[in-house]
């Protein structure tokens, strides 16, 4: 069996992780919505995008690293927020945040983490970004992001795609969607994963710990599930967002855009920063590719506006094609995920060892950054 050392690849490293977990949680990690054509649809895209190498250039000495506003990170790629995380392994999160710390890059938590903010942030004083979800409580919502401000986070994301809750068939198939009930054949899968099992079975159920304060002293695991759930998913509206860019005095950054209008119009708002996304293919299946919209959304924020992008993103290059079609930095979120579940921390390290080892070789061979142009084989359709 590969051990982690022995996973070269993001696709090595989601293999060793499939095999440590059940299928309810695989399943809920690497799903999309109804028929994952918009999961694929990411990666063709990427694989739709060839880079131009330029030679005779002196590469001895490039740099992976890259500024967003005043702070400089080690490469342009971030950990992306994903939501019950603790399912992958206990404590998850966390080890999310402190490799982020280590390697020197940005660690989203999600507004459905399985840590609080506070320990995030006490993890990854540096690295760790806040990403909201607005709740049908406006209360709820503005004490989220006065604990964010508190507990110094300088950067607020907050996701906008999702208005209501989207049909992820394989949570249902497996009975994980609110209020969670496993059906028993993902339970009997889920006794023939020993090692997940016992550290599970130890640990105790996952909490949505940021929001256990509100869900009432002693409050359990699922008492604290049910309330988040009363709440989110919440359609909100670019009234709600311009309050929201009031309230946060830091980094305000809008993820979960895809038409070039609407990446204006945050700009409008007050955003500092644009995150093109279709939420990792799980929200809308129709929906186009967000390396796809990069050029449409550059075109229309023009070149001062910091715009970020993820979905389908595996490979170093993948990160240099996002950058040559406009973005100024990258998330991924599967990748780390895979990492946290076949190795924890080293396994997220190994995730981000991955992607900085080809990045380096990809920017070298094509003659630097400056250099690489694209060209998109396929019209993705903007
Ligand atoms: C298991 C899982 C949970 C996620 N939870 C959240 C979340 O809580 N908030 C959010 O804004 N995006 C969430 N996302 C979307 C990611 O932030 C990101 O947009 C997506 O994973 C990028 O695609 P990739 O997985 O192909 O890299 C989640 C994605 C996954 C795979």
């Amino acid at each position: 069996m590969t051990s982690l050392q022995g996973c070269h690849n993001i696709d090595s490293l989601a293999r060793l992780a499939q095999r440590y977990l059940p299928r309810l949680v695989w399943d809920y990690i690497e799903g999309g919505v109804d028929d994952e054509a918009c999961l694929v649809r990411n990666r063709q895209a990427f694989d739709g995008v060839t880079l131009m190498p330029r030679y005779l250039v002196d590469v001895s000495s490039l740099t992976l690293s890259r500024s967003l506003w005043t702070q400089t990170y080690a490469m342009p790629l971030g950990i992306a927020p994903t939501g019950l995380a603790g399912f992958a392994r206990h404590g998850a999160d966390l080890m999310l945040a402190r490799a982020a710390q280590q390697f020197g890059v940005p660690f989203v938590l999600s507004g459905a983490g399985t840590a609080s903010i506070e320990a995030a942030a006490q993890a990854a004083p540096d690295q760790t970004w806040f990403q909201l979800y607005v709740s049908r409580e406006q209360r709820i919502t503005e004490d989220l992001v006065r604990r964010a401000a508190a507990a110094g986070v300088q950067h607020l994301v907050v996701t906008v795609d999702v208005p209501v809750h989207s049909n992820r068939e394989r949570d249902v198939r497996n009975g994980f969607v609110p209020p969670v009930k496993p059906t028993l054949s993902a339970i009997a899968d889920a006794l023939c994963h020993p090692a997940w099992l016992a550290r599970f079975a130890k640990q105790g159920l996952p909490r949505f710990e940021s929001w256990a304060p509100y869900a009432g002293e002693g409050a359990s695991a699922r008492q604290i599930a049910d309330l988040f759930t009363s709440q989110i998913p919440f359609t909100q509206t670019w009234r709600d967002l311009a309050r929201l860019r009031e309230l946060w005095a830091g980094k305000f950054i809008v993820k979960g855009i895809l038409h070039a209008d609407d990446a204006r119009r945050a700009v409008e708002v007050g955003a500092d920063a644009v995150w093109v996304s279709n939420h990792g293919g799980r929200v809308l299946d129709s929906a186009p590719s967000a390396l796809s919209c990069l050029p449409a959304i550059r075109q229309a924020v023009g070149p001062q506006t910091v715009l970020l992008v993820d979905g389908g993103v595996r490979r170093g290059s993948d990160v240099i094609k996002a950058l040559a079609m406009g973005a100024d930095f990258v998330f991924a979120g599967r990748p780390m995920m895979y990492g946290v579940a076949a190795g924890g921390q080293a396994g997220v390290a190994q995730a981000l060892a991955i992607f900085q080892r080809e990045l380096s070789l990809g920017v070298a061979q094509l003659g630097g950054w400056g250099s690489a142009t694209h060209t998109p084989v396929q019209d993705q359709g903007l």
